[in-house]
């Protein structure tokens, strides 16, 4: 069975709490469900991980490397647009496709948004989609020739 593991940033713990006009209604919790309903609907074990921190989230994509995971989906939150670090980490892991989502249209947003220094250490990049934008992410990885 495909392991895929979802990494996610900063404040989207608050998912439910913070600018719910942004991220909407829908809280961490039912984001983490809804991801494992759609593994036991499509067959692959999900993990989902959330920090703070970016020496965590770091430590969680070095850690993906030796659990031979079969996917990274990773919503960096605000480190998208600053993080070389978190950047250097997703350019490391070259044995499995990683995908970045954001909830929000981040290019329809403050100009600071529209970089994402993260991106090009991932295949791919969705953006927009709300909580969906998981799912859509985790359809790249299941249809992912290589794997
Ligand atoms: C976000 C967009 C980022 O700019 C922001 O800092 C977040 C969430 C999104 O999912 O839309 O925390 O990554």
């Amino acid at each position: 069975m495909k392991k895929i593991l979802v990494i996610n940033g900063p404040n989207l713990n608050f998912l439910g709490i913070r600018e719910k006009s942004i991220y909407g209604c829908e809280d961490y919790d039912h984001l983490v469900k809804m991801i494992e309903d759609y593994g036991r609907e499509k067959g692959f074990e999900a993990e989902c991980f959330q920090s703070n921190h970016e020496g965590a989230i770091i430590d969680r994509i070095q850690q993906a490397y030796f659990d031979k995971v079969d996917g990274l989906v990773i919503n960096p939150g605000a480190y998208t647009h600053y993080s070389y670090a978190i950047r250097d980490a997703l350019a490391s892991v070259t044995d499995f496709p990683k995908i970045e989502v954001h909830i929000s249209d981040v290019n329809a947003r403050e100009e600071f948004r529209h970089i994402s220094v993260t991106e090009p250490a991932c295949d791919g990049q969705i953006v927009g989609q709300g909580l969906k934008g998981y799912l859509t992410a985790i359809d790249r990885i299941l249809e992912d020739k290589k794997r």
